[in-house]
């Protein structure tokens, strides 16, 4: 099933505006995912080619089309500087169940921003008919698991070994809500 990308949402909150990303959104997230500390706890290293996000961004534009997912670049809903990303990924329509993601500039953090926009995602998840969400956190990666408590996010299990980085294995949390 293809998607009319004209129809994603724009979800807006207290301070953002989530709008669906466009390949020109590339040139932000370089910053973000050429940061080690952002990307600290990601499947993959900080990106130092920039050709590389192009691709990602352009991988995540055509998930878009297939319906499977959405992704928002996340702005600052008075001054529009972009602050981040977040997503539901793995849209599955049969079990109504789909994962989350976010990722924001440093800069950013600290400031409830990711609660804000996750809050506005949830809230669009279940108007879509979607009633489970995931979503996996690489162990040591206590933002995030702050982040998907304060959302209400449970604890289901721990996922040994489950991404292989720079020659290593890492363990995941993975994290569910039933909406
Ligand atoms: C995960 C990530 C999005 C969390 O960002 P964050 O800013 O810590 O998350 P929140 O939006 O929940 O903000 C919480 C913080 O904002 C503070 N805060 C300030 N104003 C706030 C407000 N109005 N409302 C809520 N919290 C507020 C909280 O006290 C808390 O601060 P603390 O961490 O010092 O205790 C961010 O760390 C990130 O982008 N990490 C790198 C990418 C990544 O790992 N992604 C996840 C992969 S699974």
């Amino acid at each position: 099933m293809s998607a009319d990308l004209s129809l994603l949402p724009i979800l807006e909150t207290a301070r953002l505006r989530l709008a669906p990303l466009t390949a020109q959104d590339a040139g932000l997230i370089f910053p973000l995912m050429g940061d080690s500390e952002v990307m600290a706890f990601w499947d993959m290293g900080e990106i130092d080619d920039p050709d590389v996000i192009t691709n990602i961004v352009a991988g995540q534009v055509d998930e878009m089309a297939t319906g499977r997912a959405v992704y928002w670049a996340m702005r600052g809903l008075a001054d529009t500087q972009f602050i981040g990303t977040c997503d539901l990924s793995e849209i599955d329509r049969r079990h109504h169940r789909a994962e989350v993601g976010f990722m924001l500039g440093r800069d950013a953090w600290g400031q409830g921003y990711a609660l804000e926009a996750m809050q506005a995602v949830l809230a669009y998840a279940a108007t879509t008919g979607l009633r489970r969400l995931v979503a996996r956190t690489h162990l040591g990666n206590r933002r995030s698991d702050a982040l998907l408590e304060k959302l209400g996010f449970a604890e289901e299990g721990m996922l040994r070994g489950h991404v292989l980085r720079d020659g290593e294995r890492r363990d995941c949390r993975l994290f569910g809500l039933l909406l």
